[in-house]
């Protein structure tokens, strides 16, 4: 246990504190569920849920969450307490372009439409998840996504890199979850793609849909760019609809969801709640929440890492209430 804590702190952690604090977890070292985390509202308190959600499901992953410089040491302890490795990484900026069609003279370009798209630009930081060559796969996450059956068999998933469909427009893939294997090449070339190219989107999602642009024409194992089930990737208001069909047509249910879309964060509903409101939660969203929600309290009571982590009963009852989700 020793030589296993020696080396969970070893080349992996950043330079800079805090280290991981979560000596027990025998982790795999080569494989890594990874998040970024770009500010300290709201997506911070994703991560701690998402790993709650792994620790629960026994996750064998290193979990390694890339921030960036505007995230407060506070938040970084807060991560390395709930059993993520913090990697400090420089902001890639996504260089935003306008279509040639999109002119000021025909849509307001104005200071809306900026501040819309300024929330985007840190988005391709995620770039650096492909640079992570030391390791052989990497499973990354969105810190708004929740993780709710066992996931670490992805990173069996064949292809160089793999990402599962967006549910608008379909013919794209949502870049909040992705498959990726490491290399510091491919990595280049993203980050050249973003320099000479740029999004018109204006985030990470644009720009890689457009660099791996055959994707929904590829097979699901397609060397370059290949598909991930529909289930690993479920827009969290489409879940229930979704989980009902899934049953009739008797196939396999959700693995992640997603809580995409500005206003339908699970940190927008914790403050809904502390304010006494909880009917302001969309009906179909609360026990979903009310799962994040404990999932959040248990990392950030700093369960995951304190006494061996969490076991026994504890575990079984936080894995009913995925499994009820
Ligand atoms: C979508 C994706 C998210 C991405 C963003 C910007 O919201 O879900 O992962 O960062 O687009 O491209
Ligand atoms: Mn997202």
């Amino acid at each position: 246990a020793a030589a296993a804590s020696v080396d969970a702190r070893g080349t992996a952690a950043a330079a800079t504190p805090p280290p991981s604090t979560c000596s027990h977890r025998a982790a795999v070292r080569n494989q890594a569920v990874v998040t970024l985390i770009t500010n300290n509202e709201g997506y911070p308190a994703g991560a701690l849920a998402i790993a709650a959600s792994l620790e629960v499901l026994e996750s064998r992953l290193r979990r390694i969450a890339m921030v960036t410089d505007e995230v407060t040491q506070h938040i970084r302890e807060l991560l390395a307490s709930a059993s993520w490795e913090v990697r400090v990484v420089p902001t890639i900026r996504c260089h935003q372009v306008l279509g040639p069609q999109i002119t000021p003279d025909r849509y307001d370009l104005g200071e809306e439409y900026q501040r819309k798209k300024a929330k985007w630009i840190p988005t391709c930081t995620k770039l650096h998840a492909w640079n992570m060559t030391e390791l052989t796969k990497v499973i990354f996450l969105d810190a708004d996504t929740l993780v709710i059956k066992p996931i670490d068999a992805l990173v069996d998933h064949p292809s160089a890199f793999s990402a599962a469909p967006d549910t608008f427009p379909a013919d794209q893939f949502n870049s909040g979850v992705m498959v990726i294997t490491p290399s510091a090449a491919r990595f280049d070339e993203l980050a050249a793609w973003n320099d000479d190219h740029g999004t018109a989107e204006g985030g990470d999602q644009g720009l890689l849909n457009e660099f791996f642009s055959e994707w929904f024409y590829n097979a699901w194992d397609a060397d370059d760019a290949g598909r991930l089930p529909y289930i690993m990737n479920v827009a969290a208001a489409h879940h229930n609809q979704f989980k009902v069909l899934a049953q009739m047509q008797a196939r396999d249910e959700p693995s992640i969801l997603h809580f995409v879309g500005g206003e339908s964060k699970p940190w927008h509903y914790m403050i809904l709640k502390f304010q006494g409101m909880e009917d302001k939660i969309p009906e179909g969203a609360r026990r979903l929440f009310a799962t994040w929600d404990a999932l959040y309290w248990l990392a950030k009571s700093n369960a995951l890492c304190a006494n061996g982590g969490v076991g026994g009963a504890d575990r079984d009852r936080y894995a009913q209430m995925l499994a009820a989700v």
